[in-house]
Formats: structure tokens, sequence, C-alpha cells
């Protein structure tokens, strides 16, 4: 982009899903308790900043972009008033986002340009914030903000914020298929609490053996191991998801599961040869999907000289 000077920062964050995601009942401010388990994905959204006259914004990328607010509302702007707040420096910004995350799919893509804006931020204004002190600004933006600065694998207690480092032994390969249908997270929050209506629900931590297989270790069994509470939510608000979710299974994946709060519906795979069979066999049925692998990187700069793509 000709606009953006040579003095550009740029950063990028990964796209997550949720390989155990437990729903507690909400507390008094709304959000409900997690006991979740993310991993982060070889897929990437970028965000480039510099210098300007006054503030701007443009995004392009893969998909319908025409839910992605293009005005303050965005959280890109979030995150750079909240890092002028809590450093004092403010300047006028061109952000470019450069989307391949789903939007609205339950695999974190807002959460995704405010981890890469604050990672760039910090950079072009030479703000010098720890990762913690990004971590904790992340934070306020969003639950999955923490997990998408960080990223890799992670055990997310709390409201998903409160992260424990996991270490995955062996990659996990994926098939992530999108939908056009867009959903709204806090909708899916309180369809499943609908369904919930006058059940007592014991939010469990996750298990020493649930933390060991979600790590790659075996992936026999994995399909009793994997777990989302939110799903039944999602496909009450979106019944047609249960078709896509079958076309995984029948497709070959050991596993099929909505992403997060959903659209968003992946297939855990044998290895990369399974998840292109899987990949392959789903778009010649018309779904757009894709083949994708596990990364241990969270957000990270990319200028000066690009980090190489990696998957793990
Ligand atoms: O934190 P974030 O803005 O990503 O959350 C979006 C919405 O998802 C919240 O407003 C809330 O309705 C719901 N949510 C929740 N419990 C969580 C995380 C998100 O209820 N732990």
């Amino acid at each position: 982009m000709t606009s953006l000077s040579k003095a550009a920062v740029v950063a990028r964050a990964p796209a997550k899903i949720n390989l155990i995601l437990r729903v507690g009942q909400p507390d008094q401010t709304g959000y409900h308790p997690l006991t979740t388990v993310f991993q982060a994905l070889d897929m990437w959204d970028e965000v480039t900043v510099a210098q300007a006259e006054t503030d701007r914004l443009d995004i392009d990328g893969d998909g319908d972009l025409s839910g992605v607010p293009t005005d303050s509302t965005n959280i890109v702007w979030r995150a750079v008033d909240a890092l002028a707040e809590v450093t004092g420096h403010r300047e006028p910004l061109h952000i470019a986002i450069n989307k391949t995350i789903p939007v609205a799919g339950g695999m974190a893509g807002g959460s995704a340009d405010a981890a890469a804006t604050l990672v760039a931020v910090n950079e072009l204004w030479q703000l010098g914030l720890s990762p913690e002190e990004l971590e904790g600004i992340g934070r306020r933006l969003g639950a999955d903000v923490p997990f998408s600065l960080l990223g890799g694998l992670a055990l997310g207690e709390g409201r998903g914020d409160e992260l424990t480092v996991l270490t995955r032994v062996n990659p996990l390969h994926c098939v992530v298929v999108t939908s056009d249908v867009t959903l709204s997270t806090p909708l899916v929050y309180s369809t499943l609490d609908d369904l919930r209506e006058g059940v007592a629900v014991h939010l469990r931590d996750a298990s020493g053996r649930e933390l060991a297989a979600v790590t790659g270790a075996a992936m026999d069994g994995i399909g009793d191991i994997l777990v989302n509470d939110l799903q039944p939510a999602t496909l009450q608000c979106v019944p047609s998801i249960r078709g896509t979710l079958d076309a995984v299974a029948e497709a070959g994946a050991l596993v099929s599961m909505v992403s997060g709060s959903g659209p968003t519906v992946w297939g855990a795979c044998l290895d990369e040869a399974h998840s292109i069979e899987v990949a392959n066999r789903m778009r010649s049925r018309g779904f757009a999907a894709k083949e994708t692998v596990s990364t241990a990187l969270g957000a990270h700069l990319t200028s000066p000289p690009s980090s190489p793509k990696e998957g793990r």
C-alpha cells in the first residue's frame, strides 16, 4: 500500500480454536467462567500501522468483510486508545488490516486484530511495554485478546483470560470450514443460558488426562476428550451447522466440532496428508474448507524482516 510509508510497522496474530470449552454459569457482569484449552492456528490477520496526518483505517482480505466496523468502534482503535490511556502517548495513525481469519466466526479474529495492533503500535511509538503489560491492556479489550497475544497452546480459566502455557508434543493438523453466516458471541452465550434454565451447572477443571491428550501425545480417543459446551447453543442459533458437522465427519475427520461460539466448524486430522484429503472432500461438496496446522506463535512483529510462517 503506497500510502503506508517505509516507517510502517507490521504485526500479525493467529486464529484460535478451543479444543476444550466448558462454560459455567454467568457471574454478575454477565461473563461466564470457562475451563478452556486454546490452540492457535497457522491462519493470520496482519495489521500494518504508520504515522499519519489523521486517523485512518483500511480493511481488506478474505471473505465477506462487510461486518467489520470501519469507524472508531473497531477493536483496533480501542486497542490504540487503551495504549494511549496507559502511556499518555497518542499520535494520528494509519492502520491497515489484512484479514484471513473469518469475521465473527468463533476464531477470535477481532481479538487477533487487537493483539497485532498492540504489538505493532508498541513498536511504532517505541513504548517499551512488556508482554505482561500488553496482556493486561489486552484483557480490557476482550477475553480472548491475552491468548491472541500469547498463541501456542494454553489452558484458559476465569473468563478465558487467565492463561497457563501448555506445550504441544505433536502438531495438530486440522480442517477449518467457514460459513456465510456470522454469529454474535453474546447471542450464543445467552442461548446457552436459556437452554440450561433450571439446570445447575458445575464447572469442572481440566483433568490431567485431558491436558495430556490435547498436547497431541496420542490422537487415539481424542473424540472423547474434545468438547464444546457452546455447540448446542450455536446449533440452536444456526441449525444448518449440523450439516457441516456431519459433512466434516463423513469426509473422514477424527472429530468435528464448532469453533468457539461458531459458526466456523473444524475437524481434527491425523497428519498433513489427512487434512488435505478431508479439505479436498469438503471442497468437492461445495464447502469453504481450508487445511491448516497448529502454531506455537502468538502476535508478533513481521517487520523488520519477516519471521517465517511457522506451523507446529
Ligand atoms: O470479551 P469479549 O468481548 O470477547 O466477549 C464477547 C461477549 O461474549 C461478552 O460480552 C459476553 O457476552 C460473552 N462472553 C462470556 N463469557 C466469557 C467470554 C465471553 O459470556 N468468558
